[in-house]
């Protein structure tokens, strides 16, 4: 975008809703009323709805819903994280690109689509990923032995579920790693790695999240056990602030997560929990496991206890509910 629309933008956004006259912009940027109008008219056709009163002056009523990366990076608080955002109108899989890229990017680079053509999902399934999500992949490069793999994962949902609830939304955590809101799922998280003799290389965190998904969008059968957060708080929100405020809390987490016991981590995961206590069967790639979930080890695995009472830790599966 050029940077007298840019200035309009940012002009009418600060004026939240007072009237700018085209007087006072065009004195501001150094232009004439005229090429205001024209930049306005433009605007319009990009999709921000600008209100004009011959009287009065513009008013900004609303933006395109687009992740703006530029707005991102004025109002991130992070260190690390998103120090990098690779944005993209439209990519296979944001997972599939940050691996391409992962080798050469720095630590904290952050891939997003608007929309994905190929999505991926867990255990080989398909995301759908619509208009309206946010669909990002985070690249990271932790000094950690590859068994410590599903801890990542466990602080990634944390930090999702932790941002929901930052602003209201009732979100839990379904092991290993879904995000859900009163049983419904809000978010996925897709965790790849890159590892040579046992030790990570770098790790991509691919996170799905339903912002503003219109559910109707999505195929029936995924539809029914969705939520998303425009759906649970009654609007859309803005999604540049909301990645603003996971990107922070992710930034926070993986801080924790090199610095603390990861004790901690467990019992704030166990607070989230939507599992533990639950009956689950639990599918790995080479057995079924029922039984009760009880807890997660030092290592991020869940424990199960069958019905004899033998303990299993499992560190990768799929979990379903039996009750
Ligand atoms: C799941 O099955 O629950 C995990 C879904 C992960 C989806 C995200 S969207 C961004 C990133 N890119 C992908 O292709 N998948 C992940």
């Amino acid at each position: 975008m050029n940077d007298n629309k840019k200035s309009i933008i940012s002009i009418l956004r600060k004026s939240e809703g007072t009237p700018v006259s085209g007087q006072e912009i065009g004195e501001k940027l150094g232009i004439t009323r005229a090429m205001v109008w024209k930049y306005i008219k433009a605007l319009r056709k990009e999709g921000y709805d600008v209100r004009s009163s011959p009287k009065t002056g513009y008013i900004l009523d609303s933006c395109p819903d687009k992740v703006d990366p530029e707005m991102l990076q004025n109002i991130l608080k992070t260190s690390l994280i998103g120090n990098d955002v690779r944005y993209y109108s439209e990519l296979e899989s944001t997972n599939s690109t940050a691996r391409e890229i992962a080798p050469s990017a720095s630590e904290g680079t952050v891939v997003l689509a608007e929309t994905q053509k190929n999505g991926r999902g867990r255990m080989g399934t398909e995301w759908q990923s619509v208009p309206g999500g946010l669909w990002l992949s985070l690249i990271l490069k932790p000094s950690i032995p590859l068994e410590n793999l599903s801890k990542v994962t466990l602080v990634a949902g944390i930090a999702v579920a932790n941002t929901l609830r930052n602003m209201g939304v009732d979100a839990h955590i379904k092991w290993p790693n879904d995000v859900l809101v009163k049983g419904k799922k809000i978010c996925g998280i897709l965790t790849e790695v890159s590892a040579e003799i046992g030790k990570v290389d770098y790790v991509v965190l691919g996170i799905g999240i339903n912002v503003n998904v219109k559910l109707p969008d999505l195929k029936d059968d995924i539809r029914r056990d969705s939520t998303s957060i425009a759906n649970e708080i009654g609007k859309p929100i803005d999604r540049t602030s909301f990645l603003a405020s996971l990107l922070y809390e992710l930034e926070q987490q993986y801080i924790r997560f090199k610095t603390r016991q990861f004790a901690e981590i467990v019992d704030e995961w166990i607070n989230l929990s939507d599992t533990i206590g639950r009956n689950v069967k639990v599918t790995t790639p080479i057995k079924l496991i029922e039984g009760k979930a009880v807890g997660i080890t030092e290592k991020g695995a869940l424990v199960v206890l069958d019905k004899n009472n033998k303990k299993h830790e499992i560190i990768a599966g799929n979990c379903r509910y039996s009750d």
